[in-house]
């Protein structure tokens, strides 16, 4: 249960000057945030350093980490200056629709082969041996959850891929087995009920058969978001986490963890599509009002399975394979910053973005046809939708393993426009002055001697849309971050996460701390600045990590 109640609404005020913006926002040019500095009674456990974790659509793991003989230097050396920057590198998730149709072949030469049909479609795809070598090239110490095939209906056929794995990957590498897609949204039609009637014995089975010691599974991995409000009719029929351990997938203790599924927007119809624009997707209130959907499963799995447990086993902005002009954006980056921070300061353990390529026939109406998807982190290899390159928001995953560091012990808390009584965000509706533009999250360090007194670090984001095409000048909001500090005269040190707007889609024009990775490497003089001055200064359209 919440008890925020008393001290929700008074962690910040507002100024109430507004000037008239000539972007037909209104502008907030100052916020003071207001402590105390005091650890929040809301705050998260210590945050998992593989917080910011990748899903990679089985079929598409071959174009993103190439093979033994033609390794994909790009996507490694992306991977290695998020580890580079925690120690502990993001986790991988195999899975997604094609691991539904995806068997296993011990004598297979190549790694990995999809079967494409003449008309472009994507039938199946069968791993080999030397699928594990493709997975071996990924930073030391990457954990895998590999989703097995539950849709097909093969005991055998998942129980050989699981077998393969635990005996391909290296020794302690294997995080989680998932058991089936988004099996929600399977044509079968589960219940809760009969899906882990199907789902128990395999995982059991499995885990026995393979001598697992620990439990290995991840149960759900659903796509459809929670119904609204939660006594809607069907609302605690959906099947979720929540009710698939109900239903008793977790009777012979073989649950270790859950997951589900989160794309805010859609381009798989035409009604959703229109929704799926830039101005949507940079927006507090509407990123914190979605996440919310999942506040109460999230606290009853974290009750049943413990505080490590509720995991966006995979999520992107738009599904579909997202939108051209919005998820390959710098607006992108914000949602992903912000999509993080606040995940994450309601108890969820660690996010995985999809990477892919739209598959014919995810829906009869959808969008996208070939290539790679518009919301990937960077292309790895060259498609229909562009050459190689790194998009802008991967430098959001910068500013997310800087914000973590080495610390194991950092806990989060959102210090505006902060919580309502039941934990949910205070929406614009509900007195975010700054109508879901402006957001500050503060973490603590329980290692610290200063822990429980004062925060270590602050993430001041401003999201009001600057674009590129915008007259100048650009608007700025200043942070009075004063009550959060130990001592006004000690030095603080701003690394800032920018684009000349929102609309930039191009990786070489963004910039964490001064430097461009657009080539998988940092390029340009690493920019920190120094002030003692408690008042920061952050234009639209970018966000700034304060260190305390
Ligand atoms: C997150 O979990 C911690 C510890 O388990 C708890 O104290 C806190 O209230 C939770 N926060 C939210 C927003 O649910
Ligand atoms: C490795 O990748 C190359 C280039 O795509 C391909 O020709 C080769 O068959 C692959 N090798 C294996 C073992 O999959
Ligand atoms: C893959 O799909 C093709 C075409 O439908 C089929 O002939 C083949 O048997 C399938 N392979 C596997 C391993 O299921
Ligand atoms: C699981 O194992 C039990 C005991 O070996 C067996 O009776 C049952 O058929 C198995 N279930 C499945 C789905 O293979
Ligand atoms: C919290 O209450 C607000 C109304 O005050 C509501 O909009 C929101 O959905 C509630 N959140 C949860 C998780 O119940
Ligand atoms: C952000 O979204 C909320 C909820 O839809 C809306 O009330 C608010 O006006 C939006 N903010 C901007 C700047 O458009
Ligand atoms: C910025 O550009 C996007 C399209 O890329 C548009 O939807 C949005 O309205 C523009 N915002 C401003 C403030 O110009
Ligand atoms: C950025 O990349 C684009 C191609 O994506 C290229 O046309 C442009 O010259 C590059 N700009 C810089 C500053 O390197």
């Amino acid at each position: 249960m919440l008890h925020l109640g008393s001290l929700a609404y008074s962690w910040a005020t507002l100024s109430l000057c507004y000037l008239p913006s000539s972007l037909g926002a209104a502008t907030l040019p100052f916020l003071k945030l207001k402590g105390p500095p005091t650890l929040p009674p809301d705050a998260s456990p210590s945050l998992n350093p593989s917080l910011a974790s990748f899903s990679i659509e089985t079929a598409f793991f071959e174009e993103f980490l190439g093979n033994k003989s033609f390794p994909n230097q790009l996507s490694l050396n992306l991977l290695q200056n998020l580890k580079d920057r925690t120690g502990v590198p993001a986790e991988i998730r195999i899975g997604g629709i094609t691991a539904d149709s995806t068997g296993w072949d011990p004598t297979q030469d190549v790694a990995l082969f999809n079967f494409i049909d003449s008309s472009g479609t994507l039938h199946n795809t069968t791993l080999g041996p030397a699928f594990w070598q493709s997975v071996g090239l990924l930073p030391e110490g990457t954990k895998i959850t590999l989703t097995l095939n539950l849709e097909s209906l093969s005991y055998e056929g998942a129980l050989s891929m699981a077998k393969a794995a635990v005996n391909g990957l290296a020794l302690g590498q294997l995080s989680a087995f998932e058991l089936g897609n988004e099996p929600d949204q399977y044509p079968i039609s589960f219940t809760p009920q009969t899906y882990v009637d199907t789902w128990e014995p395999w995982a059991h089975n499995i885990s026995l058969a393979l001598g697992l010691r620990k439990p290995t599974f991840r149960v759900a991995a659903t796509a459809i978001d929670p119904l609204w409000p939660y006594n809607t009719p069907g609302a605690s029929s959906q099947l979720d986490c929540v009710s698939a351990l109900a239903a008793g997938a977790n009777k012979d203790h073989v649950v270790g963890s859950c997951s589900e599924h989160t794309y805010q927007y859609s381009v798989c119809d035409p009604e959703r599509t229109a929704v799926a624009i830039l101005p949507n997707l940079v927006n507090h209130t509407r990123l914190a009002e979605y996440l919310d959907l999942w506040q109460p499963r999230i606290i009853s799995v974290r009750q049943q399975l413990g505080e490590d447990s509720f995991n966006i086993g995979e999520y992107n902005s738009v599904s579909c394979s997202g939108k051209d002009g919005v998820s390959n954006t710098f607006g992108q980056a914000l949602w992903l910053l912000d999509t993080i921070l606040y995940a994450s300061s309601i108890n969820v353990t660690k996010l995985y973005m999809h990477q892919g390529g739209p598959l014919a026939l995810q829906s009869s109406t959808q969008l996208n046809h070939g290539g790679l998807s518009f919301y990937d982190m960077w292309y790895p290899v060259q498609s229909q939708n562009g050459p190689i390159q790194v998009m802008p928001s991967y430098a959001s995953y910068l500013f997310i393993a800087e914000t973590l560091g080495q610390s194991k012990t950092l806990r989060i808390s959102n210090i505006f426009p902060g919580r309502q009584a039941n934990g949910s965000s205070i929406t614009t509706a509900l007195g975010d002055s700054s109508a879901g533009q402006l957001v500050a999250y503060g973490f603590w360090d329980s290692a610290q001697p200063s822990s429980h007194s004062f925060p270590t670090k602050l993430a001041l984001l401003n999201m009001q849309i600057f674009n590129q095409t915008n007259a100048n000048p650009r608007p700025t909001t200043k942070f009075d971050i004063s009550a959060f500090r130990r001592a006004s005269s000690r030095t603080i040190t701003l690394k800032r996460l920018q684009a000349p707007g929102a609309d930039v889609t191009a990786g070489n024009l963004t910039t964490w701390a001064g430097q461009s990775f657009a080539s998988g490497l940092a390029v340009g003089k690493m920019a920190e600045e120094k002030q003692t001055s408690s008042i920061v200064v952050v234009q639209a359209s970018e966000a700034v990590l304060v260190f305390l």
